[in-house]
């Protein structure tokens, strides 16, 4: 299947990234000129403007000054590119900060900020929204026709909190409108404990290490709450986009399992999920980290299921990693090819000419202070310029998986606030990623969805440490299974409901019969100690937890092999309606999950992107268009690698190599 491109009459992937001419308009004569000499070498075509040109645009109140941003258009246009423009929101010019204090964030002890930095103005302050309105309008005015203007690229990483008077009010509005009452609110934050109760709506503060920090139900809703002011944010700028140019499609950059935000809710309002991909690769054997970024790029495409935008990347070293370790050959290719190959349509990276001061002069980017095309990473962004330009036929082309990992920022954030038996060994990212990385080591492709997401387009449904069962989920898992799904759960499932408050009579909770199980207690280990389960007469180390279950109807697959719970069942599988429900009991290394999730996928008859086995560091993934098929397969590791992709068909990757054959 294909979607159609992200900008509509532009259907090929986008190469480019964030360029600062407001930074150089005294250079505008030779700086700008060479900027447009050199997009064609490095065949970019499309960059990225306006982000944080406040100051440029409205250097004093009511000020305005387009005339730079028109000429820069108009260059892009002439060079035929496409413009991806920001609005400038993510800094403020420093005389709106001290003309309206009011629009500086307060952190959460209490304390305004200072003028400076970027990200850190308060998103209830009607000054702020009046400022971002007035600027959006006059920004989409301009260039409502403008023949190179093809993405809205909202403000910039949004994130933090501000715990200001304004936002405390809100705060109070958004809970009265969810509870309704405070008895409601005082039963669902389980306030009689360590009494707490509150008696006036008056009384509730946002949490603070200075105040409040341990009623769980009030630090889950404060970060929906957080959640919906970006929502509502994000809607407030783009309500004059939407008006006035209704067909340019808006996003904001994400940051891939950034905690602050519960992307899947921001993602309900944007219309193409685009993230900032920043992996330090070692250029030894970076199996691992691939796996990792593979596991993002998955989440984001998810978000929208559909085809997103790698927003930025660095074409060489990052400026705030402890170590700027440049990219080994190959490697700015394998990093483009495979945002690629997990569903972006862009390759765009931070930035397109490196700054002349400030913090980011040393940050990776295509022209380097010495300015020209002869540079090793310019000659490495210009072959990925090259190769894009074949892969049109690529643009929208779908990336179907029929297994789906739950990945719930509500989960996460739950999980985050547990004390007592997940004290430091929570985890739930590298969790989650681990069982990704299985699939990913199989080549077999995978969406990463949350718990609020339909299941119905899956056959697979993974739900590692899912601890907080939202309203109607487990009904949902339930018919899931029921209708000849395979799910997979762990340990710390089904605890609690969505306020963190525990289920009643026994865990997993309303899984329990779906699972056919009961979670009696859980074992937590110290650092260094182990168990195991042995399956099939096969020991595998388990560590950090081991739940101490009982089967009710589930057939045991595996037992603990020590302690005092050995021989108790450890890994089960329930089969209910058409479908089975397995449940592994305690942590595991890879080897476990290798082993198991090889056995369901076979079971389930996944298709693997190649036919023979992928050696380690060697990734596949598929990209169908609905007529042709494109085999991504991958080397993240410094040595050259051999596979069989199909019966009779052979091939060999050198270290860090990317390969792409059409099927
Ligand atoms: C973030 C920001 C960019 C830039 C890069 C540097 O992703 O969005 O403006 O600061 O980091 O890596
Ligand atoms: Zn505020």
């Amino acid at each position: 299947m294909r979607y159609p491109p992200i900008v509509p009459r532009f259907p090929h992937i986008l190469h480019g990234g964030d360029y600062n001419p407001d930074q150089w308009l005294r250079w505008k004569d030779t700086i700008w000129k060479e900027d447009m000499r050199l997009v064609r070498l490095a065949g970019v075509n499309s960059l990225t403007v306006g982000i944080f040109s406040w100051t440029a645009l409205e250097p004093r109140e009511g000020e305005y000054r387009f005339e730079w941003l028109d000429e820069v258009m108009d260059m892009l246009a002439a060079n035929g590119m496409a413009a991806v423009l920001a609005t400038p929101s993510g800094a403020k010019p420093a005389w709106m900060s001290r003309k309206y204090p009011e629009i500086l964030r307060v952190n959460d002890r209490r304390q305004r900020n200072l003028h400076g930095e970027r990200h850190n103005h308060c998103l209830s302050s009607p000054v702020y929204r009046q400022k971002v309105t007035a600027i959006n309008t006059r920004l989409a005015e301009r260039y409502r026709n403008h023949p190179a203007l093809g993405v809205w690229h909202i403000s910039n990483e949004y994130g933090g909190e501000c715990h200001c008077p304004l936002c405390q009010e809100r705060f109070r509005a958004w809970l009265k409108a969810r509870y309704q009452t405070l008895d409601a609110l005082n039963e669902a934050w389980w306030t009689a404990f360590w009494s707490h109760t509150y008696s006036d709506w008056e009384e509730i503060e946002s949490p603070s290490p200075l105040g409040e920090n341990g009623l769980h139900g009030l630090k889950l809703d404060w970060r929906r709450f957080t959640s919906e002011q970006f929502v509502d944010f994000y809607l407030h700028e783009t309500a004059p986009l939407k008006k006035i140019t209704p067909d340019v499609p808006c996003t904001t950059n994400l940051m891939g399992t950034y905690p602050g935000i519960d992307y899947f809710r921001l993602a309900e309002v944007l219309d193409v999920a685009s993230w900032d991909s920043y992996p330090q690769w070692t250029g030894v054997d970076d199996t691992g980290l691939g796996a990792r970024t593979a596991f993002m790029h998955d989440l984001t495409r998810s978000l929208k299921d559909k085809p997103f935008m790698l927003m930025e990347s660095s074409p060489s070293a990052t400026n705030w990693r402890p170590v700027a370790k440049l990219h080994r050959p190959n490697v700015h290719m394998l990093q483009s090819m495979q945002a690629v190959a997990h569903g972006a349509d862009t390759v765009q990276y931070f930035q397109y000419r490196k700054s002349r001061g400030g913090p980011e002069k040393f940050h990776g980017a295509i022209i380097d202070h010495e300015g020209s095309e002869h540079t090793r990473v310019f000659r490495d962004a210009a072959a990925v310029g090259e190769r894009l330009k074949g892969m049109d036929a690529i643009v929208g082309a779908d990336t179907p998986a029929r297994t789906a990992i739950i990945y719930d920022w509500q989960v996460r954030w739950s999980l985050d606030d547990v004390k007592g038996l997940l004290q430091d060994k929570t985890n739930y990212e590298e969790t989650v990623i681990g069982h990704h990385r299985a699939f990913w080591k199989l080549g077999i492709a995978t969406d990463i969805i949350d718990s609020t997401r339909s299941f119905d387009k899956y056959d697979v449904l993974i739900a590692p440490m899912l601890y907080m069962l939202r309203p109607g989920v487990a009904e949902r898992i339930d018919a899931f299974v029921e209708r000849g799904g395979t799910f997979v759960a762990t340990y710390v499932t089904g605890y609690a409901d969505e306020h963190d408050l525990t289920h009643l009579g026994g865990f997993p909770g309303p899984l329990r019969k779906t699972l056919g199980i009961w979670c009696e207690e859980i074992d937590a280990l110290f650092p260094g100690d182990e168990n195991s389960i042995v399956w099939a007469g096969k020991p595998y180390r388990v560590f950090d937890l081991c739940e101490l279950i009982h089967g009710e109807g589930a057939e045991t697959l595996a037992a603990y092999g020590g302690d005092f719970y050995a021989g108790e069942p450890a890994l089960t599988v329930n089969r209910r309606g058409k479908g089975k429900a397995y449940f592994i009991a305690a942590r595991s290394g890879d080897d476990l999950l290798d082993d198991f999730y090889g056995m369901i996928a076979r079971d389930a008859g996944l298709e693997r992107a190649v036919e023979g086995p992928l050696p380690w560091g060697v990734s596949a993934r598929v990209r169908d268009n609905g007529e042709q098929k494109f085999l991504f397969v991958m080397n993240f590791t410094h040595e050259p690698k051999e596979l069989t992709i199909a019966q009779g068909e052979k091939m060999s990757l050198a270290p860090f190599e990317t390969k792409i054959v059409e099927r």
